[in-house]
Formats: structure tokens, C-alpha cells, sequence
């Protein structure tokens, strides 16, 4: 299998590298802009190879999308990461043209790969390589749901001081302050979260999450990588092994949840051909209301790249 990362910044440098070692594909191509950038990092990970035994090949390229070509999965994590004080949404101006000009010259050298966008805001980008790239829905998806869920389950687990790998969660919406977390749906080694965190504090957790980035982004000068490189890497996985895992990811909806007009997050089954399904929950009123409190954000933004 090979797999391109477009984008050797931090969140790219992390998702090819966890890619190459954890040997998820046999190739990747990691792609930067930057003379150099690329190359010198797909080198140092190859060169990192005889000392954590893996065989990926990776190969770096300045703007070259020959090498590329015939990916079965890329990956798009080009555009500005935040600074402090900026929303996700305001990097669209600056985001949304290069994600378009990628989507183009990914979809010309692997017109049948699936598509993976990170960049921000992630949502609206993953908007703008389904309107790009004319791919199926099921092709273009947005990594959020993954990353934004690891966070949740990350403090819970430090919450109840037990492995985060006995935290199941689910997390819906856009990839924002609005995204949806679902304490009716979390458990901790099959036991309902609420039976073990008080509400208060739950609420508090919640509230982390949602601004979980942000957070990240106050401490750094700049956004996270390792978590984000590493959903996305745990993307490709589940559609290169077709394991059908089932994640939350960005998708386009058409009719599910009642929404047919937005790009949001929403769990699916994750195999070879991308999304396999979408899964419908059946959401209580509140759940509802914060999901349409979520679609509203993110169709402002859609509209902000419509005009
Ligand atoms: C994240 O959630 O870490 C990413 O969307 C990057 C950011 O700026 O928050």
C-alpha cells in the first residue's frame, strides 16, 4: 500500500512517521512545498528504520506530485497551524486555497485514492476537497472525531487514574467549541462513565474537550501534532487493513441525523473503500440540539467559502 502525506510540518512529519514504523503501509511519500523540508524528514525516518525495525519506505518530495502517484490513501495536513488568540476558523482564507490547489494535484496523480483531510478548519476544508476533488463522499473525510475523542478519553482517564485503552467514547459534530460530546455513550471497561464520575466534574471534562486544542495551542505558540498525526495515521490504518473500525470522522451528510447540507462529524464504519457506513444514533433532545447548534457553526463557515 502507499499512502502520501501532503504537508511535512508537524502534524505530517508525525502521521508519516507513526505510518512508517508502526509499518501501516509500504510506501509513503511525504510531500512539503518547502525545498528540502520533505526530503530531510522522510530521510531522517527512513534513517530511524535499522533502530526501531520497521521496513516502511519513506520518500520525501518538494512539490513533486509524480512521486505520488497511485497512493491508495493521502493524507492533507497543508495550510497554517493556529497561534495564540486565533480560532480554527479564521485560518480559512489563507487554508482553504492551498487545500484546494493540493486536492487538484493529488486527484490528477491517484484519482482513485481516499482522501484524509487535518487542516483547518477542518470541517469546511473537508468541504473544499469534496468540492475539489468530485470524489464520493465516502472518499473524503475529515479526521477530528478521532483526535477530539482521544482527548476526552485522555482525561477521563487520568480523572479515574486508569488505562486510557478502557475509555470508549464517541464525539459528534464539527471539529470546534461546538462539537458534541456523548456521556450516554462513554464507558470505562463497559461501565457507564456517569456511574463513575459525578456530573460536575463530567461537565468539566467536557468542557476540556471542546477547548482542548485551543489549550494546546496557549501552551505550544502553535497547535498540536503528536495526537492529530496520530488519529490521522490511525485513519489510514483502519482503510489500508479494511479493519472497519468504527470512529467518529468529518463526512458529508445526506439525510442522516435529519442533515443534508453539512460536513460534520459522525460515527462510521472505517474500511477499505473509506467510509463504509455512516452510523445513525438515536439522539435524545438535548444531543439534538447541540448537533444542530453544531451544523448552524459550521454552515457560517461553509458560507464564508462559498463566497
Ligand atoms: C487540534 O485540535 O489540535 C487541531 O485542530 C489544531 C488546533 O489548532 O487546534
Amino acid at each position: 500500500m502507499k499512502v502520501t502525506v501532503v504537508g511535512a510540518g508537524n502534524v505530517g512529519a508525525t502521521c508519516a512517521d507513526v505510518l512508517a514504523y508502526r509499518e501501516i503501509a509500504n510506501e509513503v511519500v511525504l510531500l512539503d512545498i518547502k525545498e528540502g523540508v520533505a526530503e530531510g524528514k522522510a530521510l531522517d525516518i527512513w534513517q530511524k528504520a535499522p533502530i526501531n525495525l520497521y521496513d516502511t519506505r519513506t520518500i520525501g518530495s518538494t512539490n513533486d506530485y509524480e512521486k505520488t502517484a497511485g497512493s491508495d490513501v493521502v493524507v492533507i495536513t497543508s495550510g497554517l497551524p493556529r497561534k495564540p488568540g486565533m480560532s480554527r476558523d479564521d485560518l480559512i482564507s489563507t487554508n482553504a486555497g492551498i487545500v484546494k490547489t493540493v486536492t487538484e494535484n493529488v486527484i490528477k496523480h491517484s484519482p482513485e485514492a481516499i482522501l484524509i483531510i487535518v487542516s483547518n478548519p477542518l470541517d469546511v476544508m473537508t468541504y473544499q476537497a469534496h468540492i475539489s476533488s468530485k470524489f464520493p463522499r465516502t472518499r473524503v473525510i475529515g479526521m477530528a472525531g478521532i483526535l477530539d475523542t482521544a482527548r476526552y478519553r485522555a482525561f477521563l482517564a487520568e480523572e479515574l487514574n486508569v488505562s486510557p485503552k478502557d475509555i470508549q467514547a464517541v464525539l459528534m459534530g464539527g471539529h470546534g467549541d461546538t462539537m458534541v460530546p456523548l456521556p450516554r455513550y462513554t464507558t470505562v471497561g463497559g461501565i457507564p462513565v456517569t456511574e463513575l464520575v459525578d456530573a460536575e466534574k463530567l461537565e468539566a471534562i467536557i468542557e476540556r474537550t471542546k477547548f482542548g486544542g485551543g489549550e494546546l495551542v496557549k501552551l505550544m505558540g502553535t497547535s498540536a501534532w503528536y495526537a492529530p498525526g496520530s488519529a490521522a495515521a490511525q485513519m489510514v490504518e483502519a482503510i489500508v487493513r479494511d479493519q472497519r473500525r468504527v470512529f467518529p470522522v468529518c463526512i458529508k451528510l445526506e439525510g442522516e441525523y435529519g442533515i443534508d447540507d453539512c460536513y460534520l462529524g459522525v460515527p462510521v464504519i472505517l474500511g477499505k473503500n473509506g467510509v463504509e457506513k455512516v452510523i445513525e444514533l438515536d439522539l435524545d433532545k438535548d444531543e439534538k440540539e447541540l448537533l444542530a447548534t453544531s451544523r448552524k457553526h459550521v454552515l457560517e463557515v461553509m458560507a464564508v467559502l462559498d463566497k
